[in-house]
């Protein structure tokens, strides 16, 4: 778990990398790249067979990541990526199997929610800051413009289609605290080591400015 809370962790860059990583030894040059270039929150999404050991090596080996899971869909991968050393959680869902599982393990969430009732339910847990997935599909900025009012009080990071081209129409909105997305770390640029241009790339997405 992390000694920061999940605002705290949204707010120390405006883009959380969401990483695939298929092979383990791209995971440590990986994480360095990212925070040389100022991004510092790292998301690895539990969809490959390496993931709970990229997070451990990341954890070990890269201390200036702040290092999260993404994917968490059961108790059992909360519990093995807190085992692991994962810092924050992220969910492309809110449920309470998953939520009950990160609060007794005091794991920072960020559950995804698409709908003003699933916000709601998120929000009666106590919960002001959520994923907004999968966002372009949803309907994009547009939604969450028309949510800052009903729904004020609570800040979202809009997932799942973000880019370059449209990062910042959501990051001028006053409910957006940040956003997640892939753009910043390539697959091909993984797969052939190209570390210079994802810490240029994510140079580029830290200096994007948030509202
Ligand atoms: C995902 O589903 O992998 C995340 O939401 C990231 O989506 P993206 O690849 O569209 O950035």
């Amino acid at each position: 778990m992390s000694a920061l809370s999940i605002a705290e962790i949204c707010r120390l860059a405006p883009v959380v990398p969401v990483l695939v990583i298929d092979d383990l030894e791209k995971a440590v040059p990986l994480a360095e790249a990212l925070v040389a270039g100022g991004l510092r929150a790292l998301e690895v999404t539990l969809r490959t067979p390496v993931a709970l050991q990229a997070i451990r090596a990341i954890a070990d080996a890269v201390p200036g990541a702040e290092i999260g899971v993404g994917t968490l869909r059961t108790a059992d991968d909360v519990k093995a990526s807190v085992d692991a050393g994962a810092r924050f959680g992220v969910a492309p869902g809110f449920t309470d199997a998953v939520m009950d599982a990160a609060e007794a393990a005091s794991l920072p969430m960020l559950p995804g929610v698409a709908t003003p009732s699933e916000a709601m339910a998120a929000a009666d847990r106590g919960l002001e800051i959520l994923k907004f997935f999968p966002a372009e599909a949803n309907g994009g900025a547009p939604v969450l413009k028309a949510w800052a009012s009903p729904l004020a009080g609570l800040k979202f990071c809009p997932t799942g289609g973000v880019s370059e081209k449209n990062a910042r129409d959501y990051l001028t909105l006053p409910n957006v605290i940040c956003v997640g997305g892939s753009w910043v770390a390539p697959k091909d640029a993984i797969a052939n080591g190209d570390w210079e241009t994802i810490t240029r790339i994510s140079k580029e997405a830290s200096g994007l400015l948030t509202a």
